[in-house]
């Protein structure tokens, strides 16, 4: 978290503990808001269609849970997505609606064969492989922006608007990459995100873009914050001849956390002050410079020349997915544990060690986890 969000939280903290200092229109609403308007800025897009949501899972769930599905109806998916974006399309099944995974790459594998895996090649060509794939039945595409375990990113606006054309909605889940990469949302239906990676926030409060058209079709969740006049105390609460409201208040779960608003919206406001799009190329650069280094390695030279690849086809998010080349879980978990051991935290997942960077690091960072890596 940016040092500006952990004042933000220790400033407010006090109103918690003595909450009759709580003011209603500049905090109870305004410090909501004025999240939402960090995170439409972040994203190029209108504050009305922000929904502040807890965690990614949960935007995804609105929408899952929301959508007018009819028996047969069917959700395509990556193969091997975040379980945050499986199980909400699973749990449909008893409506009739099936889930179904399309394969990337030759060789793409996952679940209990996850580790034998080819990783994404250069020219993977996944956006083609998911179209192809879209039957009559299909109502849903839903992916991650980046991919979790590869790192792998697809290009959203070319399936966004191949999406569109075929009358199905792109769904995304966008937290791999949010924070350092400024996604490009033509033809996308839905952006889901928790605040905790690159948007540099607490655990907790994330929020979830919609598209106007397709936020009208989704059942209101049903809270006293999703209808017109929710706060106007002047109303009976219990008078319930009230119009759900169009905007994003529609989708969300009743009072937010203040405490994990001011979080979010400092850190979004950090993000926000940086150069517009500064930190994308600034991670690519470091990218760049660590594959460099390390691309003469016995080890991962191999792996360094497949990562330039994508790099250069802009195929990459903010980590670095280095496949593990058959060595195996404890190769990994003992080259993860070197790396603590020197204050160097990176993590392991389905046979890639992943290296992420942001915009706080440097060419400095770098030498250390080329030094670490080569070892
Ligand atoms: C692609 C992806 N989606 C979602 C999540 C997290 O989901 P949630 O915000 O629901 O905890 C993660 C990792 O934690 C992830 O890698």
């Amino acid at each position: 978290m940016p040092k500006a969000s952990l004042e933000a939280v220790q400033a407010f903290l006090p109103k918690e503990s003595q909450p009759w200092k709580l003011r209603w229109a500049e905090d109870f609403q305004g410090i909501p808001d004025a999240t939402k308007r960090e995170a439409a800025k972040l994203l190029g897009m209108r504050p009305e269609d922000i929904s502040l949501t807890a965690t990614t899972s949960s935007g995804l769930q609105v929408i899952a849970q929301g959508f007018p599905w009819e028996s047969g109806d069917e959700v395509l998916a990556p193969l091997g997505e975040f379980p945050s974006n499986v199980w909400p399309w699973k749990a449909l099944a008893a409506r009739g609606v099936s889930f179904r995974e399309v394969p990337l790459w030759e060789g793409h594998k996952s679940g209990v064969e996850a580790w034998n895996s080819s990783p994404p090649p250069p020219e993977a060509d996944a956006e083609t492989r998911l179209l192809d794939a879209i039957t009559d039945q299909t109502r849903v595409l839903a992916l991650s922006w980046v991919r979790f375990q590869d790192g792998l990113k697809l290009d959203l606006p070319w399936l966004g608007s191949a999406c569109r054309e075929r009358g199905v909605h792109l769904v995304v889940d966008g937290i791999q990459a949010v924070g350092t990469h400024k996604p490009d949302l033509t033809g996308v239906s839905a952006f889901a995100t928790g605040g905790h990676k690159g948007l540099l926030a607490p655990q907790g409060l994330g929020f979830l873009w919609t598209d106007a058209e397709f936020r009208a079709l989704l059942a209101p969740v049903g809270t006293w914050l999703s209808v017109e006049d929710g706060t106007n105390f002047a109303r009976p609460s219990t008078d319930f001849q009230r119009d759900w409201l169009a905007d994003g208040h529609r989708l969300e779960p009743g009072s937010p956390s203040l405490l994990a608003c001011v979080a979010l919206k400092a850190s979004l406001a950090c993000l926000n002050g940086a150069e517009d799009g500064a930190i994308e190329p600034h991670v690519q650069s470091l990218q760049g410079s660590l594959l460099e280094a390390i691309s003469g390695d016995p080890t991962w030279g191999m792996e360094a020349a497949r990562l330039q690849g994508l790099r250069e086809e802009d195929r990459l998010g903010p980590f670095l997915s280095f496949h593990h080349q058959g060595r195996g879980p404890e190769f990994l978990n003992d080259l993860l544990q070197k790396g603590f051991s020197r204050g160097i935290y990176a993590s392991v997942r389905e046979g890639y060690l992943r290296i992420a960077f942001h915009g706080m690091h440097t060419e400095a960072d770098v030498d250390r986890v080329a030094a670490w890596i080569i070892g």
